[in-house]
């Protein structure tokens, strides 16, 4: 099929030949399904930076305002669909089933879409998780007034998503690591590259020689490592690449 992106036969090729997939997506992915990259992120939330929002200091000294801030991003999160390039990456797994994605997106578009290895390097939005004991309480979507608590230590629950400054959940880089020295072939599609440990990913890859495409409307720190480069929007190119 002719397409207006260069580079998509080739790139066709390398997923046709590889053995083992893996896929790292950034917010990038969810852009065409409305949801606000980050850095090309404008405006504050209620007068203030989400990035500062988003830091476990700022929980801990206005717990009430953070909770308020991921009620407010749950809401806008709640209406949003998984797009055509979600689509396809379903499709890819089918197609390639010794296939992991790894996301550093909380919105759980890659699930609603229905793909099923997913490692979540940045946690999600959607599930709370205790302060103190660390329990988990899974697809607690709803929006609360006040901060709910946990049920045996009565201590407060909070987003089961990365803050800045903390670790990544426990496990989920070294999966993601594992997987893509195994690789034959690794697809970066929408991310800046510039957060890590995530972006190391490309650098793993590239020195394990696995094959890598990156999808990007833009060049990132990234693109240098990567066989085929493809500018455009991933909503476009995913459904070229697997039809
Ligand atoms: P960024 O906002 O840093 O980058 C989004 C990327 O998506 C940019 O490179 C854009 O060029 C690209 N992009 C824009 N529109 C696109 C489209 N339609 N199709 C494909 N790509 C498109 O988001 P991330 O790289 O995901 O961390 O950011 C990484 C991490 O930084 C996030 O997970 C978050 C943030 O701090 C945490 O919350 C821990």
């Amino acid at each position: 099929m002719p397409s207006n992106f260069q580079g998509i036969e080739e790139a066709r090729s390398l997923i046709n030949a590889a053995g083992k997939i893996v896929v790292l997506t950034g917010a990038g992915i969810s852009k065409e399904s409305g949801v606000p990259t980050f850095r090309d992120a404008d405006g504050l939330w209620e007068g203030y930076d989400p990035m500062q929002l988003a830091t476990p200091e700022a929980f801990h000294r206005h717990p009430e305002l953070v909770w308020r801030f991921y009620n407010h991003r749950r809401n806008a999160l709640s209406t949003v669909k998984p797009n055509p390039g979600h689509d396809a990456l379903v499709r890819l797994e089918k197609l390639k089933p010794n296939f992991t994605l790894v996301t550093q997106n909380v919105d759980r578009l890659h699930q609603g879409a229905g793909s099923q290895n997913v490692i979540e390097l940045h946690g999600n939005i959607w599930d709370m998780r205790c302060t103190q004991c660390e329990k988990t309480f899974e697809k607690f979507g709803q929006l609360y007034d006040t901060i709910p608590q946990c049920e045996d230590e009565g201590a407060m629950l909070r987003p089961s998503v990365v803050w800045f400054g903390e670790m990544l959940p426990p496990g989920a880089m070294e999966k993601a690591q594992e997987d893509t020295i195994q690789s034959d072939l690794l697809i970066i599609v929408g991310t800046s590259g510039v957060v890590y440990p995530a972006a190391g990913l490309g650098q793993i890859a590239h020195q394990s020689g696995s094959k890598i495409i990156e999808i990007n409307p833009d060049d990132t720190p990234l693109s240098d490592l990567a066989d085929i480069e493809l500018r455009g929007p991933s909503g476009e190119i995913l459904p070229l690449l697997i039809p």
